[in-house]
């Protein structure tokens, strides 16, 4: 044991590497470690990857080999690399990075413990699927902001996605233990859950011997005392059925925010990313949600000039992009990911000149949307959930929605606070208000 020894993690990608990385660092402090404040102070550097989009894979090289500078100073220093990029070059990661001592696959944070407090201290990796790191202690960023990850896994096999073969098949925790964690969560100060999994509404189907739905988990959820926000990421479009939906429509705490990866607007493109639902299915969704929650915010992940997409294929996702107005959207360019289907498309690329054209304009038509979207909010009294001060203007308070707006507004509210704030301006991505009391008094 190590009682003073130091930590310091880098998180690149998604938010359920950020949640990992929570959870490393509060498994990391039960061990005795303390949160170093840079790199070059800690006992131990870790990096939690990602290689969803390829510049994060440049980014993080960058990282390492200031790490391996690092370590060639004071070799007794230990590098870890987790996450969705180690995952994916799996034992390639020490034959080519000699001064990495541990790997480990997306959720082993548990395997990370283990080497920690093995003798060996020589190179180990960690790719096995089983296993949750939910008993694990969580370090929260924010007291009132928290994550619970609900299944890990996903059964789909999307063409493009390197998920199915980093996380395995899906596993839902059972829902008695996922509501005592949420109660505790909400003891101890947390007033906006979010609920994570690659497929968060197949929930619970593989549950034995009583198989469970996302549905009686969001139900069961909301009845928590304390929980105020309810959120989760990512849905199917396949499994996002009408007993889902109306738990928006019904359930106080349950965020009226939906992100439905939409991925391509053309149903031959969607076919050959194995999407398993085609245009005329994902409008239909979009339609019953909207009949159900009127005021619902949608948004979106876009895949552009995925192999084979024609040019009249992707006016297609123009067109949906268009007609169904999402609130934000992220957007991709399609890149080959190591041993997914879709990687051996190679004949089909589309030019990378033609893909980075395709983004702007589709970033145009999801901005120009984006904007005409926001405006609904202008002159409306919304609840802001304060998370601290504004990115570019310190003299200003930055909090969220129920709609998941980002509001930069004048008050005096400290983080955790909800307050009525008056929105004054929308942009696309954010609006602009005031705190009620101050509108008032001013
Ligand atoms: N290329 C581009 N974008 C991808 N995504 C996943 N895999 C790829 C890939 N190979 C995008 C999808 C997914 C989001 C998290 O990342 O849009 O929903
Ligand atoms: Fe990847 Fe598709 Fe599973 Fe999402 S649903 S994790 S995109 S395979």
């Amino acid at each position: 044991m190590a009682p003073h020894k130091s930590f310091h993690v880098t998180t690149f990608g998604c938010q359920m590497n950020e949640h990992d990385s929570e959870r490393m660092k509060g498994m990391l402090e039960s061990l005795g470690y303390r949160e170093a404040p840079e790199r070059a102070a800690a006992d131990l550097i870790l990096f939690n990857t990602c290689s969803i989009r390829e510049k994060a894979d440049e980014r993080f090289i960058a990282h390492l080999h200031e790490a391996k500078h690092l370590k060639r100073a004071d070799p007794t220093r230990v590098i870890g690399v987790g996450g969705c990029w180690a995952q994916s070059l799996k034992d390639e990661v020490f034959a080519r990075f000699p001064f990495v001592d541990v790997a480990f696959g997306p959720g082993q944070v548990h395997r990370l413990a283990e080497f920690l407090t093995s003798d060996s201290l020589s190179a180990q990796g960690y790719f096995e699927f089983e296993g949750f790191t939910g008993h694990l202690p969580a370090k929260r960023a924010r007291e009132f902001q928290g994550w619970m990850q609900i299944s890990v896994g996903c059964n789909l096999r999307c063409s493009y996605c390197i998920v199915p073969s980093t996380r395995g098949r899906e596993v839902s925790r059972p829902i008695d233990e996922l509501v005592a964690e949420a109660e505790k969560s909400a003891a101890e100060g947390v007033y906006e859950l979010t609920l994570l999994g690659q497929n968060v509404n197949s929930y619970g189907r593989d549950l034995r011997p009583q198989p469970s739905s996302f549905s009686e988990l969001l139900r069961r959820l909301d009845s928590i005392e304390g929980l105020g926000r309810i959120r989760y990421t990512s849905p199917h479009p396949k499994d996002m059925r009408e007993d889902v939906i109306r738990c928006h429509a019904e359930l106080e705490s349950l965020c009226p925010h939906i992100h439905l990866p939409l991925q391509a607007g053309s149903s031959r493109v969607l076919k050959e990313m194995r999407r398993t639902y085609d245009r005329a299915r994902y409008m239909d969704r979009v339609a019953l949600i909207r009949e159900h929650v009127p005021d619902v915010s949608l948004t979106t992940d876009i895949i552009v000039g995925f192999p084979g997409e024609t040019e009249a294929e992707f006016r297609e996702t123009l067109e949906v992009a268009d007609e169904v107005g999402f609130d934000s959207a992220f957007t991709f360019i399609y890149s080959p990911r190591r041993g997914t289907e879709a990687a051996t498309f190679e004949d089909r690329f589309v030019p990378h000149e033609v893909q980075v054209e395709r983004m702007e304009r589709l970033v145009e038509v999801v901005q120009r949307r984006a904007r005409e979207r926001a405006q609904r909010f202008v002159g409306r009294t919304v609840d802001v959930l304060v998370e601290g001060t504004s990115r570019t203007d310190p003299s200003r308070l930055r909090g969220r929605t129920p709609h998941n707006k980002v509001v930069n507004f004048e008050g005096l509210a400290g983080p955790g606070e909800v307050v009525p704030v008056v929105v004054t301006k929308a942009t696309s991505q954010t609006l602009l208000g005031e705190e009620r009391l101050l509108a008032r008094a001013g």
